[in-house]
């Protein structure tokens, strides 16, 4: 299998996981060379055989259902810690994207990569032993991902907006939401920089009822947003109430605003 000349590190022989992903499908734009694989064509949890030897690992597989990881959190291990095992086992560079879930949300100012991990809930748990699976490699902490496919909470809006003339939404959860492509691009960036932690997110922040706000308004929909509590809102997953993510790294990628990654996805819808 060929996949392009590795003349430098993301050039040729990239292997991605999860490509079906919304992050995956951004990721298989960014890098048109890698071997992009859905869960069908790769499946983390076994062993992973190649007929070629990756120059690099993108790996956006993971069990991201964070209500779903409390009913059954050793599911979600066996993906985001034992797949991340066998995807480290093929002995390239990983990058892995890893979450703000890792956090408490109890500090009332950007979380830094120096701060310590305290995940509430199995998702964040299960991924914070993830990226402890990557000896060699980046790990990406991202945040409230949104993009044109997959399940996210701009299509929920869009959704939503359209058939009701109002929706309750949680206002008390504080994030920077971030834009599938613009995460997918820093990427690019990112395999030229040392490895190690790096948060990268969005700029800007917002609760979830702020965001909701701005999709119908950039959508033209008119669809009342009436902001509820998390205790309300009842979901089986703790999530932090605070998780904006910025970087203390020098030279880390900037990305655009959340309102321009929705503006752009919007474009695509
Ligand atoms: N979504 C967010 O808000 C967010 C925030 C921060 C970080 N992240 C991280 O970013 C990465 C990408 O997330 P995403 O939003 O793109 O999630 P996603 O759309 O749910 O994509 C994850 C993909 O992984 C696949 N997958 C699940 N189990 C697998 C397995 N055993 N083997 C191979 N593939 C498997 C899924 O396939 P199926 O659909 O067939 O199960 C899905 O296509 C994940 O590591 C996630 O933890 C996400």
């Amino acid at each position: 299998m060929e996949h392009g000349q590795p003349d430098s590190l993301g050039a040729g022989h990239v292997l991605l996981t999860g490509a079906g992903g919304q992050l995956g499908a951004a990721l298989r734009e960014a890098f048109p060379g890698a071997d992009a694989r859905a869960r069908a064509e790769l499946d983390v949890t076994e062993p992973i055989a190649l007929d070629y030897t990756p120059e690099l690992v993108l790996h956006a597989a993971a069990w991201t259902d964070v209500d779903g990881a409390e009913a059954d959190e050793a599911a979600a291990m066996r993906v985001n810690v034992e797949g991340t095992r066998n995807v480290a086992a093929l002995g390239a560079p990983v990058v892995y994207y890893s979450t703000d879930y890792v956090f408490d949300g109890e500090k009332q100012e950007p979380y830094v990569e120096s701060d310590g991990p305290a995940p509430l809930g199995a998702y964040g748990r299960s991924k914070l032993l993830g990226e402890r699976e990557v000896a060699d490699g980046w790990i990406v902490r991202s945040s409230w991902l949104f993009g044109s496919t997959g399940h996210n909470f701009v299509r929920s809006m869009l959704r939503l907006g359209a058939e009701r003339d109002e929706v309750r939404v949680v206002d008390d959860q504080r994030g920077a939401p971030t834009y599938v492509g613009h995460l997918a691009s820093a990427t690019r960036e990112l395999i030229a920089l040392p490895r190690g932690v790096w948060h990268v997110v969005a700029e800007g922040e917002a609760t979830w009822a702020e965001f909701a706000t701005a999709i119908f308004a950039e959508a033209g929909l008119e669809c009342r947003v009436v902001p509820i509590s998390t205790e309300e809102l009842g979901r089986p997953a703790p999530r932090p109430a605070y998780s904006v993510l910025r970087s203390e790294r020098e030279g880390a990628p900037r990305l655009p605003h959340w309102r321009e990654g929705l503006r752009e996805c919007l474009t695509r819808l």
